[in-house]
């Protein structure tokens, strides 16, 4: 299932906690956030870092696919949220949730959305970044640990929707 485990549990549980105190830093004077998690990855890493935001923050979900069980993103990236969310994020400050942050394209996709969506204000909290050439450069606010290139699974990252529920993040085994 796995080669070698690259972030074990206690790194994540650091990287967390360390995310977390500079989101409630960076927010501390405001009430006007939202945070969007990017589902289905970024589930796990939202609850355990949600759980030390101790400023108010609504919460909102937002499903973003383009990997279709193959470990290349296809480049097309599909959103699907509540019709709601559009007129909800108007004016607010987001805070896009995140697990990785691999060739841009997801982000890039969300990121747009948003803009759209006439957002106060709009930054990025990610878990992980793969020091890859990015095909879209994205400016992460808020990043937890840079990762070699491979194909993660667990702590939420999947293979063919297996794995997520791995307390480390491994590299899959080919
Ligand atoms: P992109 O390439 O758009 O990737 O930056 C964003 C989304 O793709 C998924 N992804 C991965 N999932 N292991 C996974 O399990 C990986 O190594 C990996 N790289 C990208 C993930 O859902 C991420 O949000």
């Amino acid at each position: 299932m796995y080669d070698r485990i690259l972030v074990s549990t206690e790194q994540l549980k650091n990287t967390v906690t360390v995310l977390a105190e500079q989101i409630n830093e960076t927010y501390r004077n405001d009430d006007n956030l939202i945070a969007i998690v990017i589902l289905e990855g970024a589930k796990y890493f939202a609850q355990d870092l949600l759980s030390e935001i101790n400023v108010p923050v609504k919460l909102e979900y937002l499903k973003a696919s383009s990997y279709y069980g193959s470990t290349c993103s296809t480049g097309d990236v599909k959103l699907e949220g509540p019709d709601e969310l559009k007129a909800a994020i108007r004016g607010k400050q987001l805070l896009i949730i995140d697990d990785i942050y691999d060739t841009g394209l997801t982000l890039t996709r969300v990121l747009n959305w948003c803009k759209e969506c006439k957002a106060e204000s709009i930054k990025t909290c990610v878990l992980l970044e793969k020091e890859i050439h990015h095909q879209k450069q994205i400016n992460i606010d808020f990043l937890g640990l840079k990762i070699e290139e491979a194909f993660v699974i667990g702590y939420g990252l999947d293979f063919e929707g297996r794995y997520r529920e791995l307390p480390f993040v491994a590299v899959l085994k080919e």
